[in-house]
């Protein structure tokens, strides 16, 4: 079982919050990586963002300048899907919506080798179902980190019927050269942590539902009697709500619409209202720069 060397080149697709933490784990690993995403600004502003990570790491004295330097050296924008041809492993980070995902996937297989291998890093939705739509399936595997990627050491590598099991070692092999802590699962939805995760978000939001608490209470409850490292509604803010509750619907769907996973109807709300957590400025929280009090 061989891991992926520092002269493969990494593609990414998706510059979202997802997207910048893979590329910045790929470039502390030694890889080139091309960064590319469907919003030429989005690929600017995830740029920008993997660089602001690593001026904050030379302030805190973490990395020199020239480690720096060398990294943002081996990142380039993508224009266009034809910017990965080279890849080695490409990690598609986009919307939690297998269609879209599918169609990326398939229009980036035809410009790839025979040998590359096609990565979702999807929170929730069926790898075998993916691959399916492919024509190369058994190169196809979940490649699922957490947020903040760089920082998080949890990654699930997770096998779809038709994953080669060589493709799902060598994977293993590169998450752990990238000094990462992989976890082997199958394609069940939401597979280990985003399954074993919702009845923590969904509880939570039945709890507000009920007005039991508000928002910050059951937050510090959670964090600072519970054990938890942040509270449901601060991690949802986090995650995304757009993303959360994609996954959420996901799972429930797949679960022949199980009521224990049921999406709520306070998370939607956001959802429609735009209000997506800490990334649109508003969620459970404002995070206005003169906030210091939850939104709703
Ligand atoms: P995000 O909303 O921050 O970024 C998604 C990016 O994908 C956007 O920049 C968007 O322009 C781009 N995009 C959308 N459609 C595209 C297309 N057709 N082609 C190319 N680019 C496209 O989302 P985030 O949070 O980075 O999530 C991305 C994926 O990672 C989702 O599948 C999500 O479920 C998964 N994930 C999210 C986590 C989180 O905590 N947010 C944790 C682990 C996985």
């Amino acid at each position: 079982m061989s891991a992926l060397t520092a002269q493969d080149l990494i593609g990414v697709i998706g510059a979202g919050a997802m997207g910048s933490g893979i590329v910045q784990v790929a470039l502390n690993a030694g890889h080139r990586v091309v960064l590319y995403d469907a919003a030429p600004a989005a690929v600017e502003r995830g740029i920008a963002s993997i660089d602001t990570a690593y001026r904050r790491l030379l302030e805190k004295g973490k990395i020199d300048a020239a480690t720096h330097g060398d990294r943002m050296a081996r990142l380039s924008a993508g224009a266009q899907l034809a910017d990965l041809a080279g890849a080695r492993l490409v990690i598609e980070a986009i919307v939690e919506n297998i269609d879209i995902k599918a169609s990326v996937l398939a229009e980036v297989e035809a410009l790839l080798p025979a040998d590359a291998i096609i990565a979702t890093n999807t929170s929730s939705l069926s790898v075998t179902a993916i691959a399916a739509r492919l024509k190369r399936p058994a190169q196809v595997a979940g490649l699922h980190f957490f947020n903040p990627a760089p920082v998080l050491p949890l990654v699930e590598i997770i096998s779809g019927k038709a994953t080669a099991p060589a493709v799902a070692d060598t994977l293993f092999a590169t998450a752990l050269a990238w000094k990462k802590v992989p976890v082997r699962c199958a394609s069940t939805p939401g597979f280990i942590v985003n399954r074993v995760a919702r009845p923590f978000y969904g509880e939570a939001l039945r709890l507000l539902g009920d007005r039991a608490a508000d928002v910050a209470t059951l937050d510090a409850i959670l964090r600072d009697c519970g054990g938890f490292r942040m509270g449901a509604f601060e991690l949802m803010d986090l995650i995304g709500h757009d993303v959360n509750y994609a996954v959420t619907k996901s799972v429930y769907d797949a679960m022949y619409q199980d009521p224990r996973y049921k999406p709520s109807l306070l998370q939607k709300e956001l959802v429609d209202a735009g209000w997506l957590g800490k990334k649109s400025g508003n969620g459970f929280y404002s995070y206005a720069p003169d906030a210091a009090r939850p939104a709703p």
